[in-house]
């Protein structure tokens, strides 16, 4: 049987990776967890995103995927290192792919990084940037608003350039020539995201990048699918399916069918 690229997120916002990974590589057949119950996992404790992150990779790894893919930054931020160290086969996450995307685009040297509060707080792309590029400035600011606001679906709705311009405010006027959309919802607002930031500021989504560096590992460790059969994708999520499909199909332009998840094990809301 084929073995999948399992992906998760707290909820919908992990789609934008997957519809990367969807068109850069066919042929794999991808597992997504959607933990929608349980989100948004910007406001919460680190241990508390870790313990969520754990749980579905418990429930992904019974799939026997052949990588994981951390499509949420807010997870990436606190828990990927811990994955890495339980699992034994590849974990990525989209916060260093995020940052490298970045630094190729910037020109200016100033990146804008736009979060939940946990990837804000956690510093992770200051790391990841300067890491990279110690003298890359960063000008960092936490959306809460904007995940919940994808997760209800009004991406399309007018009140999203106003919810993004009073998210957005403190950025406006600043010398940044990119920004990094650091939370994988909020590709679902980049014409909102772009009318309000304006032509010369370059919109990063770690999305692009993310899928080249599936690519990557898969073809170094000889894993890539075979060519075939196009393989059928699977969506689980731990909420009410309903809206989740209604997103993705309209997100993945493809018709999807969800496999409802209820945690069996206590939960903290
Ligand atoms: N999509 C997630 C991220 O990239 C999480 C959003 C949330 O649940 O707060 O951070």
């Amino acid at each position: 049987m084929q073995q999948a690229i399992a992906v998760l997120d707290s909820g919908v916002g992990g789609l934008t990776v997957v519809k990367e990974v969807m068109r850069q590589l066919p042929q794999e057949k991808v597992i997504y967890f959607g933990d929608t119950a349980r989100s948004p996992y910007g406001p919460r404790p680190p241990e508390e995103v870790r313990m969520f992150t754990r749980q579905i990779i418990d429930y992904l790894l019974k799939f026997n995927p052949k990588m994981i893919v951390i499509a949420c930054n807010t997870a990436t931020a606190v828990a990927i290192e811990e994955i890495r160290a339980r699992v034994s086969i590849p974990v990525i996450g989209v916060i260093s792919p995020g940052a490298r995307a970045a630094i190729k685009s910037t020109k200016s040297g100033v990146v804008g990084v736009i979060g939940t509060e946990g990837t804000i707080r956690s510093q992770a792309y200051e790391y990841a940037l300067q890491s990279i590029s110690p003298s890359i400035h960063v000008l960092s600011e936490p959306c809460s608003l904007l995940a919940p606001f994808v997760e209800k679906g009004l991406f399309h709705a007018d009140e999203a350039d106003t919810i993004v311009e009073q998210s957005l405010r403190p950025l406006i006027g600043k010398p940044i020539d990119c920004l990094i959309l650091g939370c994988t919802h909020y590709p679902f607002l980049t014409p909102a995201i772009a009318r309000v930031m304006g032509p010369d500021v370059t919109l990063i989504s770690s999305a692009d990048e993310t899928a080249r560096e599936i690519s990557t590992i898969l073809y170094h460790r000889g894993l890539l699918a075979a060519t075939g059969l196009l393989p059928i994708h699977q969506f689980f999520c731990s909420g009410e399916p309903k809206l989740f499909k209604q997103i993705a199909q309209m997100w993945l332009k493809e018709q999807i069918s969800i496999t409802p998840v209820v945690w069996q094990v206590p939960t903290i809301i």
